[in-house]
C-alpha cells in the first residue's frame, strides 16, 4: 500500500467584494447583525461577465498549486471537482477543467455533489486511490459560485454565502518524509435532507416560468436546524479520526473546519477542547463557500506561516445531504 500527502495547494477569490454594509442597502439587514450572528464581514462575488465561473477559478488556484508541488498538469492522472454550482449540466465541470489545463492524459474526470462536505469526499477519495494504487496524483477541487443559487431579497439566507475556489494536489508519498493521509471518515444523514435543499430544477421538478416569477428555486435553509446537526457532528467525526489514528485530540496542531458559521467553529472547538488558537477561520472575509472553504482556509493558514511541514491537521466538514466528513493528516 502507497502513502499518500498532500503535495500542493492553491486558492483563488473573485475580485468583487460585497460587505456587509452593501447589503444593508439591498435588504433589512446590519453589519452588526450579520457580524454578530455569523461572523462574516464581506464575501467575494463571480464576475458574470466571464473568466471568474468555478472551471476558471479552479484553473487559476490549480496553477498554484502545481507550482507550489513542483509539478506539470500532464502530472496529475485525476481531477474530483467538488460543487454544488458546475459551469453546466453536461460535461462534468472536472473535464471542463481538464480541458483547460491543457491535460491530454485522458485522466479520469469526476465531479463531487456533496454541498459543503464535497472538498473532504474528494481528499478521502484521492487518498484511497493512491493508496491502493490505482491513482497517483489527484487533484481536488472545491469551487463554488454560490451568487448565483441564492436569493438576494432573502435575508435569512443570501447574508450567508460566497464565491471562491481552494484546490488541493494529493499524490503518492515518495519522498520519504512524514507527510501523510493518516485516517478519513465520510458519511451521510439523508433523513436531515429538507434542512437544507434546492429542490427545483432537477428532474423532479424542472425549472418553469411560475417557479421563478414565485422565487421558488433559490437554496432554502433551515437554519436552527442545520445548526445543531452541525456541531455535533464535527465533534463527533473530528473525535472518530483521531482514535483511528491513535492520536489524541490535544496532539492535533490544527483544525481547519468547514466556515459556516463562526459561531459552529466556536461551539465545536469547545466541545472537542481545542482553544480557538489552533483553529483556522476565515469566514470573515470569505463567507460561507460551500466545498471551497476547507481548501480556502487550510491554503491561506499555510501561506501566512500557521501551518507548516509536519503539522498534524484536522479537515472538519458538513453540509446539504446531510453529508459529512474528517480527514486527519500530517502535512
Ligand atoms: O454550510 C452549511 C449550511 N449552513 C449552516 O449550517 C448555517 C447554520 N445556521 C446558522 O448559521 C444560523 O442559524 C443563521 C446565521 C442562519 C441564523 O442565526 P440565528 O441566530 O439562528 O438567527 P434566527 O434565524 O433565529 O433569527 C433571529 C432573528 C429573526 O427575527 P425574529 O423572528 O426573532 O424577530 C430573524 O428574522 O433575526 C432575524 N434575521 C435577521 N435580521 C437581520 C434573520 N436574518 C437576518 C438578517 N439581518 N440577515
Amino acid at each position: 500500500m502507497h502513502k499518500s500527502k498532500i503535495k500542493g495547494t492553491g486558492m483563488f477569490v473573485p475580485k468583487k467584494v460585497m460587505t456587509n454594509f452593501d447589503l444593508e442597502s439591498i435588504i433589512d439587514t446590519s453589519d452588526e447583525w450579520i457580524y454578530e450572528r455569523t461572523g462574516i464581514r464581506q464575501r467575494h462575488i463571480c464576475s458574470k461577465e466571464g473568466g471568474e465561473y468555478p472551471t476558471d477559478m479552479a484553473y487559476n488556484a490549480t496553477l498554484d498549486a502545481l507550482k507550489d508541488a513542483n509539478m506539470e498538469p500532464e502530472e496529475i492522472d485525476m481531477i474530483l471537482f467538488a460543487s454544488v454550482t458546475p459551469d453546466m449540466k453536461l460535461p462534468n465541470s472536472a473535464s471542463i477543467l481538464q480541458t483547460k489545463l491543457g491535460i491530454k492524459n485522458q485522466c479520469a474526470c469526476l465531479d463531487i455533489a456533496a454541498a459543503c462536505s464535497g472538498f473532504v469526499y474528494g481528499v478521502n477519495m484521492a487518498d484511497s486511490m493512491i493508496k491502493t494504487g490505482l491513482a497517483k496524483n489527484v487533484l481536488v477541487v472545491g469551487s463554488e459560485m454560490l451568487s448565483q443559487e441564492v436569493d438576494w431579497k432573502d435575508r435569512r439566507i443570501c447574508i450567508l454565502f460566497g464565491d471562491g475556489c481552494g484546490v488541493a494536489i494529493v499524490g503518492r508519498n515518495e519522498d520519504n518524509d512524514d507527510s501523510e493521509i493518516l485516517a478519513s471518515c465520510l458519511g451521510a444523514d439523508g433523513t436531515g435532507k429538507e434542512f437544507f435543499q434546492q429542490p427545483m430544477g432537477g428532474a423532479v421538478n424542472p425549472l418553469t416560468p411560475d417557479i421563478i416569477i414565485n422565487r421558488e428555486h433559490f437554496m432554502q435553509m433551515k437554519g436552527t436546524e442545520m445548526f445543531k446537526v452541525a456541531t455535533r457532528t464535527l465533534a463527533k467525526n473530528a473525535k472518530k479520526v483521531c482514535k483511528m489514528a491513535d492520536v489524541g485530540l490535544d496532539q492535533v496542531d490544527w483544525v481547519v473546519p468547514h466556515q459556516a458559521n463562526v459561531r459552529i467553529i466556536e461551539t465545536t472547538a469547545k466541545m472537542l477542547g481545542a482553544p480557538m488558537e489552533k483553529v483556522i477561520v476565515n469566514i470573515d472575509k470569505y463567507a460561507n463557500t460551500s466545498a471551497a472553504t476547507v481548501p480556502m482556509a487550510f491554503h491561506e493558514a499555510i501561506k501566512d506561516g500557521r501551518i507548516k511541514r509536519g503539522d498534524l491537521v484536522l479537515f472538519d466538514a458538513f453540509g446539504a445531504g446531510l453529508t459529512h466528513g474528517a480527514t486527519l493528516f500530517r502535512y
